[in-house]
């Protein structure tokens, strides 16, 4: 097989080469992010493309991959949101993807915010570097005893609930499917509306899908306790960021985590330290001492990276020997 790579970065092109040692396909890494515009990027005999998360793989695109000789797309990612799923189905493109690596890789990065922002742990290290050893600003709160809200509890988000049950949390969940075995060990099933109206803390772990956009929004907000924290490692979609934005800047929000934004795919896995920034949004929301921001790294562990490249490869080879899909979504 001939994989073509868009949004490669050079940690991609290491795992990925380390994972293809079994396999010996032909690989090609480009950085570029996949789009209508780029597509005559495709050589002729590629005949798979291996995307990521801000890869936009609309009906646009896939028509012209198809055009292209590509046979099958494989996301190196969990998430599909940004892919049409319809458009590839009536153009018979098989798409596939990495539906499970490493979730305690996500989960934690999600405690990582959660702690980080409580504790003031960015201002801390940058105070103790210019020797201010003053603790004035940096209180936080006890995580112990505190009411947690999950919304998903998949592999990604059951993780995350059994991390806040250890920390001594009670921990509240919503799913479509609740899982029995979390129920046993303590989680309680609720409703969206008591998450909002209880819980001193929410960590969103649920895919973007069109019931799921902008959960997070004025009016569920309004729900909220005064001073929750809001965590979010999962789309940026699930957060309507003006309103949060709003809701910052009134005091209602205590925190906000984040690895994840609405508009990253115009900033996130790019260097732009030099460059002016055109969304004010994004702006406003950085200048907020209580906001931790990172840019979607909570896969980005040695785990992770290991199974994502492995998992993709072998999507890959079923596909070549004719095998089922296993991680086919569509
Ligand atoms: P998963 O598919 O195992 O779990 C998602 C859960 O959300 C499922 O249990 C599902 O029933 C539930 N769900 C779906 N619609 C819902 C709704 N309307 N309300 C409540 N629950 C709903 O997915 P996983 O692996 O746990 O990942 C969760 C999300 O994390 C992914 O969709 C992806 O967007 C994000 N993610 C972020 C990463 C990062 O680096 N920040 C890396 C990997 C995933």
């Amino acid at each position: 097989m001939n994989i073509l790579f868009f949004s490669a970065q050079p940690y991609d092109k290491s795992y990925f080469t380390k994972a293809n040692v079994s396999h010996q396909f032909q690989l090609r890494f480009l950085e570029y992010p996949l789009n209508a515009d780029n597509t005559a990027l495709v050589k002729p005999g590629e005949n798979v493309v291996c995307a990521f998360v801000n890869d936009k793989l609309d009906a646009t695109v896939l028509t012209q991959l198809k055009e292209r000789g590509i046979e099958l797309i494989a996301l190196r990612a969990a998430g599909f949101n940004n892919v049409d799923l319809k458009a590839a189905a009536a153009l018979k493109i098989p798409v596939v993807r990495v539906p499970a690596y490493s979730p305690h890789a996500v989960a934690e990065h999600a405690v990582t915010l959660l702690m980080a922002v409580n504790r003031k742990i960015c201002k801390a290290y940058n105070r103790v570097r210019e020797s201010n050893f003053t603790l004035n600003g940096l209180e936080g709160f006890d995580i112990f005893g505190k009411t947690v809200g999950v919304i998903g509890t998949g592999n990604i988000g059951a993780v995350f609930c059994k991390i806040m049950l250890g920390f001594g949390c009670r921990v509240l969940a919503h799913d479509l499917y609740p899982n029995e075995s979390l129920q046993q060990a303590g989680v309680q099933y609720v409703d969206v509306d008591t998450i909002l109206k209880t819980s001193d803390i929410i960590s969103l772990h649920c895919p973007l899908t069109p019931e799921t956009k902008h959960l997070i929004n004025e009016q569920t907000i309004a729900q909220t306790k005064k001073g929750v924290v809001i965590i979010n490692t999962s789309r940026g979609g699930l957060i309507d960021t003006k309103a949060v934005v709003e809701a910052l800047k009134n005091g209602h929000i205590g925190a906000l985590g984040i690895d994840v934004y609405e508009q990253e795919e115009h900033l996130f896995f790019q260097d732009l330290s030099g460059a002016i920034i055109q969304d004010d949004v994004w702006a406003r929301l950085t200048t907020f001492p209580n906001v931790l921001i990172t840019s979607h790294q909570g896969f980005f562990t040695q785990e992770a990276l290991t199974q994502i490249a492995e998992t993709t490869l072998n999507n890959i080879a079923k596909f070549a020997n004719k095998e089922p899909l296993v991680n086919q979504i569509v």
